[in-house]
């Protein structure tokens, strides 16, 4: 499934369902620090979101400070490897109901960032249809960008504007139910059929 960031670019993080062949996207504990907060910081500067139990889901990352419309918040880091790679490491094994936990955002046809090594607070972030982040990439790098100011204490969220090469029916929609609470929320956390 692919993510669009405010380029065009696409993203995946296989959640459930997938592209036809293509490994689905497991959500488990992935690395991040059980039980605590998973404050998202540099050496040099204090952490601007932390990560906590989400009301949306699982867990989400939450402001900290004020964030500035146009500031960037993150990047989205992870293991940069080959869609092939994907396919080896995250077979299709949902035959079982599973639910693995799998962070994996597209560059591009051939590369995908794998947060699940080397990923950081950023991948923990949840998608709503009125988001108050974008995505934005350069390159083969991808940073999560405030759209709009952000005050301490508010969940952060982009548009994952999800596309499946299967096509969205109202059945393939419930599969991606979206819970973000946004007045004009679509009801599903798949975007636009393009
Ligand atoms: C990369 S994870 C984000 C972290 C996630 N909350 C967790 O604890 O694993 C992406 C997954 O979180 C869930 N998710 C994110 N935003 C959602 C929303 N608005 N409504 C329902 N589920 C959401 C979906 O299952 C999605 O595939
Ligand atoms: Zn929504």
């Amino acid at each position: 499934m692919r993510r669009s960031d405010s380029e065009g670019r696409a993203e995946k993080a296989r959640a459930s369902g997938g592209r036809a062949g293509a490994p689905e996207a497991r959500r488990t504990g992935g690395s991040a620090r059980k039980g605590g907060s998973e404050p998202a910081s540099s050496r040099s500067a204090p952490a601007l979101f932390t990560i906590r139990r989400s009301g949306v889901h699982g867990k989400g990352g939450f402001a900290l400070q004020r964030i500035a419309r146009g500031q960037r918040i993150a990047e989205y880091t992870g293991e940069k490897i080959t869609w092939k790679e994907v396919w080896r490491r995250y077979p299709d094994d949902d035959r079982d109901g599973e639910q693995n936990h799998t962070f994996l955002f597209e560059i591009d046809d051939r590369y995908v960032i794998d947060a699940n090594h080397g990923g950081n607070a950023s991948r923990w972030i949840n998608h709503s249809c009125n988001p108050n982040c974008v995505v934005v990439g350069e390159g083969d790098r991808i940073f999560i960008e405030a759209k709009r100011t952000i005050r301490p204490g508010e969940e952060l969220n982009y548009d994952y504007n999800i596309q499946l090469d299967e096509r969205h029916t109202p059945a393939v929609k419930r599969r991606y139910l979206c819970r973000c609470g946004a007045k004009n929320c679509r009801g599903t956390i798949l975007g636009k059929k393009r």
